[in-house]
C-alpha cells in the first residue's frame, strides 16, 4: 500500500518556485501545501555550493517543523547542489527538479539539447550529467542566463528589453541548431514567450516545473479525497507587496495565508 502523504513542503529561493507550486496545486487538489520562499537571500544562483547547501538545509528544517511529509526542492540551483545533503539529513522523501526536467528534455525526442539556468546550476553540470545518464550520446549545450531572474522579479516577462536580453544569451544556442531547450530555472517558464520567439519555431521548449509536479503526483497516488479543502501556506523570509502581486499572477489565485518569517534565528 502507498504511504499516505498529507502535506507537501516546497521551497525556492524566492518567487520562481511558485511555477512548480502552481502545477502541484493543479495536479493535487486536496493535498495541503506549505511554500517557503527565501526571498531575503535571493538569488541563490550566484552563490557558492557551500552557501546554497547551508540555505537549503535551513529551508528544509523550517518546513519539516511545519509537519510536512514530503519535500519538493523547486529551486533548480538548490536541486543541483543540495539534494544529497538534504537526503542525508532528513528521512522524508526529498524531490528535486533536475531528474524530472532532464527526463522531460530526453522524452521530447530531440538529439541536440540546450540547457539554460543560473550560473551556479550551469557550473554544477547537474543537468548535463542527468541527461547523459538517461540517454548517452545526446549533444548538450549549456548557457547561464543570469539576467533572466532579475527581469522576472521586476515583472518584465515579455517586453522589448527582455527579448533583447534573451537574444543576446540564446543566439549561441540558435547557432548550434539545438532542437530542444530545457528551462533549468524556476523563473524561466515565465519568459517562455520571449524565449520561444528568439529560438524560433521547431525548437521544443520544456521545463522542469510540470514534469516535477507529475512525478510528485505519481508518488502521492490517487487514494486521497480530491474534494477535501486544501490549505496552502506561504512563508517568506522577506515579505513584500511585490512578491504577493507577482505571486498571485503566477498562481492565478490569491495568496491567502502569508507569513513573514526569519530563517536565521
Ligand atoms: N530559483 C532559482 C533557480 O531555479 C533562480 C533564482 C535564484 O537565483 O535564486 O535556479
Amino acid at each position: 500500500m502507498k504511504k499516505e502523504y498529507t502535506r507537501i513542503g516546497v521551497f525556492d529561493s524566492g518567487i520562481g518556485g511558485l511555477t512548480v507550486l502552481r502545477d502541484l496545486l493543479d495536479l493535487m487538489p486536496g493535498i495541503d501545501m506549505a511554500y517557503l520562499g527565501d526571498s531575503a537571500r535571493l538569488p541563490y544562483g550566484t552563490k557558492s555550493p557551500k552557501t546554497i547547501i547551508r540555505y537549503s538545509l535551513q529551508c528544509a528544517r523550517f518546513l519539516i517543523a511545519k509537519d510536512i511529509d514530503m519535500l519538493v526542492v523547486a529551486c533548480n540551483t538548490a536541486s543541483a547542489h543540495a539534494i544529497p545533503a538534504l537526503r542525508e539529513e532528513f528521512d522524508i522523501p526529498v524531490m528535486g527538479v533536475i531528474e524530472a526536467g532532464s527526463r522531460a528534455a530526453v522524452d521530447a525526442g530531440g538529439s541536440r539539447i540546450g540547457v539554460i539556468g543560473t550560473l551556479s546550476t550551469i557550473q554544477s553540470r547537474a543537468y548535463d550529467n542527468a541527461i547523459k545518464a538517461l540517454k548517452p550520446g545526446l549533444r548538450i549545450y549549456s548557457k547561464a542566463c543570469p539576467l533572466f531572474v532579475p527581469l522576472v522579479e521586476e515583472g518584465w516577462c515579455d517586453n522589448e528589453i527582455t527579448e533583447q536580453v534573451a537574444r543576446r544569451y540564446l543566439d549561441c544556442l540558435v547557432r548550434e541548431d539545438i532542437d530542444t531547450l530545457l528551462l533549468g530555472c524556476t523563473h524561466y517558464p515565465l519568459l517562455k514567450g520571449a524565449i520561444a520567439r528568439v529560438m524560433g519555431e521547431g525548437v521544443r521548449i520544456v521545463d522542469s516545473a510540470l514534469s516535477t509536479a507529475r512525478v510528485v503526483s505519481g508518488m502521492i497516488g490517487d487514494g486521497y479525497d480530491r474534494e477535501r479543502p486544501q490549505s496552502v501556506d506561504f512563508y517568506l523570509s522577506d515579505l513584500s507587496q511585490n512578491f504577493i502581486d507577482i505571486g498571485e499572477v503566477i498562481l492565478g489565485k490569491k495568496m491567502k495565508y502569508v507569513y513573514d518569517i526569519d530563517l536565521c534565528v
